[in-house]
């Protein structure tokens, strides 16, 4: 007969090609519409992985214990006490261990490539800020058509989204930015801690009273999408919602124009 261990190789094995399987066929997430959404669903797609190898293992553990340890006809009591295993202890912690580690250095790198290591306030975008202080946020190294870019003022209070472009002196209740263009927006609350979350760019901001913070991305995908408020802010927090445009710039110049404000 074979030893016991013989037969944990092909089921372990197939447990991890399944869990890459799926987690390489099967989308959890809505579209990728920015250029932050590929990099933060590598590292979904990581977790995802390792949540279903602990999930199938798991459950194909417990069902086969289920079986093999059932209470036998006539037996009575727990049967002998378990000592501690060692062995088991040590492969038990220093797994889990090194798991963890190699998931927070990745998270780190996905952080740092999405912007949120970079320094805020001797970026270009945001210098006529003066020397305010900016305390959070993710500050993308902007690609190459980065000067004239709508610097847009986001004003959070219970329950809405407003959203202030001072190049035009207008605010409104749609965000619009062009598509392909590194959009940089500074965000204050009048009240309470809000955040600005767009599933589909995979970004999300805290938006706090007092602090200023500031947010950069680019999408890439023409479209509506939705700007929902994650951040639990009182009774209607949950119908705290908004619209983000990304258009053409033709479109976005003429949307841009037709708001503006006219000069006397
Ligand atoms: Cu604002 Cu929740």
């Amino acid at each position: 007969m074979l030893n016991k261990s013989y037969y944990l190789i092909p089921i372990i094995s197939a447990i991890i090609s399944i869990s890459f399987w799926i987690g390489f066929n099967i989308n959890l997430l809505p579209e990728e519409a920015s250029i932050n959404a590929p990099i933060y669903d590598e590292l979904f797609r990581i977790l995802f992985i390792i949540g279903l190898i602990l999930f199938l293992g798991m459950t194909i553990l417990v069902i086969y214990s289920l079986f093999k340890f059932r209470k036998k006809t006539g037996e009575i009591g727990d049967g002998i006490a378990l000592e501690g295993d060692l062995k088991l202890e040590i492969i038990w912690t220093i797994i889990p261990s090194i798991i963890v580690l190699i998931v927070g250095l990745y998270s780190y790198n996905i952080y740092d490539r999405m912007g949120g290591m970079n320094e805020l306030n001797n970026h270009h975008q945001i210098k006529n800020l003066k020397s305010e202080k900016i305390w959070a946020g993710i500050n993308q190294v902007s690609n190459t058509n980065g000067t004239n870019n709508p610097l847009v003022e986001v004003s959070a209070m219970q329950f809405a989204f407003l959203f202030n472009y001072p190049k035009g002196d207008f605010i409104s209740g749609e965000l619009h930015v062009p598509v392909d263009k590194t959009i940089s927006i500074k965000m204050e609350s009048k009240d309470v801690i809000h955040a600005f979350w767009i599933p589909e760019f995979r970004i999300k901001q805290d938006i706090i009273p007092g602090q200023p913070t500031i947010l950069n991305f680019t999408p890439t995908k023409v479209g509506k999408y939705p700007i929902i408020c994650a951040e639990l802010c009182g009774p209607y927090h949950g119908g705290m919602r908004a619209s983000i445009v990304v258009e053409d710039p033709s479109d976005y110049e003429e949307w841009f124009n037709e708001n503006k404000k006219t000069e006397v």
